[in-house]
């Protein structure tokens, strides 16, 4: 039991057993091959496989990739090979999650086998934002749980989404968390104990949304002293502030919607204006090579793709006065060479400060991997990236409060 509140395996008789598994295998893939490009999600979700599917009958696993709309928004096939990799057992996949086709292969599995589903997010319930309860009347629960014994939950970088596929069996079916949760709140619950003030969270990503409820929640808190904002963010703050940044980067913000997200940005920059520090400079790509320029020289006739030079030296001055550092996600577009600047050198600075650092996202451990560092150069490096933020922001997630709530099912 994990503090006396939530399930583990550890609390239930899986002997003979057929087992759901919700794992978040969401992996960072190729723009243009649509490949995995890092396969630590999936590396670490098989440790709780393989443990469950040596102590139960049957597991089967579901899992969700992308979201709707974007690039990375694939099925599950390659996962499954992957997979199979690490399980080192055959992985069975079906191209489909609540159709005939699922049902049967369920039906028709066989004691030790483990069966994995298509993305859930192919399902348009799966999504919405319901309560639990409400969660368990989807077609999911109701189709998959009469075909199960216990669910485990085990994605805790998807633990602050109230999804379908993460909230909705539990008040139906026995359920317990998973290793790579537990682990991640025993972790966590014991690094946050040294957590003190000069807190700064340094946002980064194309996550805006997440970013934008996240610093909402920390600021109304009061948990953070500094919020630092770099990519995509930062140039809807720079919007915000009324610089114009150029047409390219203009029209990226209108083509990925987020425009519709400025006039909060004004208000939380009004509000908490001392709180919250923009990039004094950007780096330009112009046909692949890093041009910066100053605020002074926008707006920009190219893309912006990283923070400049004079911004990471600002924020490298706040980050060696800071105790508690929390990165989420890559502050520029690391994946090229030439804009890697702004990524190296800020977590450079995290590293080589005496702060205690916490790093967040998907794509972190690969991220790092790029960027010749190690996981060990930080005090902790968490397979979350918004369940991370809003862990510390003290928020409350929907999947811990749900596998509390249901606890004695
Ligand atoms: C993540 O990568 O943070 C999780 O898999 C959740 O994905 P989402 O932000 O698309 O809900």
């Amino acid at each position: 039991m994990f503090n006396n509140e939530i399930m583990t395996i550890d609390d239930l008789d899986f002997d003979e057993k057929t087992v759901l598994i919700r794992v978040d295998i969401n992996s960072p893939c190729d723009k243009k091959t649509k490949k995995i490009i890092s396969d630590n999600r999936i590396e670490e979700s098989s440790k709780t496989i393989i443990e469950l599917s040596n102590i139960s009958g049957k597991v089967i696993i579901i899992a969700h990739q992308g979201r709707k709309g974007y690039y990375d928004f694939i099925n599950l096939s390659q996962h499954a090979k992957i997979m199979e990799k690490f399980v080192k057992k055959k992985i069975y996949f079906v191209d489909d999650i609540i159709g005939q086709k699922a049902v049967n292969a369920i039906k028709e599995m066989k004691n030790k086998e483990i069966l994995l589903l298509d993305n859930v997010r192919f399902l348009e319930e799966e999504t919405l934002n319901l309560s639990s309860i409400n969660h368990s009347k989807s077609d999911l629960v109701k189709t998959l749980s009469p075909l199960i014994d216990i669910y485990v939950n085990d994605a805790f970088s998807s633990s602050h989404r109230s999804h379908a596929s993460l909230v909705g069996f539990q008040p139906v079916v026995t359920s317990c968390i998973g290793r790579t949760m537990e682990n991640e709140l025993i972790a966590l619950d014991k690094l946050t104990k040294n957590r003190n003030d000069k807190e700064i969270f340094i946002f980064g990503g194309i996550k805006v949304e997440d970013c934008l409820n996240e610093m909402k929640s920390l600021l109304s808190r009061k948990r953070i002293d500094k919020a630092l904002v770099c990519g995509i963010f930062a140039q809807i703050f720079l919007l915000a502030k009324g610089y114009d940044i150029g047409e390219p980067s203009f029209k990226f913000l209108e083509e990925k919607k987020l425009l519709k997200f400025l006039s909060d940005i004004k208000y939380l920059l009004e509000k908490y204006e001392d709180k919250i520090d923009i990039p004094v400079d950007v780096a330009e790509n112009i046909n692949g090579k890093r041009n910066e320029i100053s605020l002074d020289q926008l707006p920009s006739t190219h893309e912006i793709f990283d923070i400049g030079s004079e911004t990471i030296k600002k924020f490298t001055k706040t980050i060696m006065n800071s105790r508690t550092i929390c990165v989420k996600g890559p502050i520029g577009v690391y994946e090229i060479e030439e804009f890697r600047k702004g990524t190296k050198e800020i977590l450079k600075a995290v590293s080589a400060s005496s702060a205690f650092s916490f790093l967040g996202g998907g794509d972190m451990l690969h991220i790092i991997k790029e960027i010749d560092m190690k996981r060990e150069d930080f005090s902790y490096v968490c397979l979350a990236g918004g369940a991370l933020i809003a862990y510390l922001s003290g928020a409350c997630l929907p999947v811990i409060h749900t596998m509390k709530q249901f606890k004695s099912l």
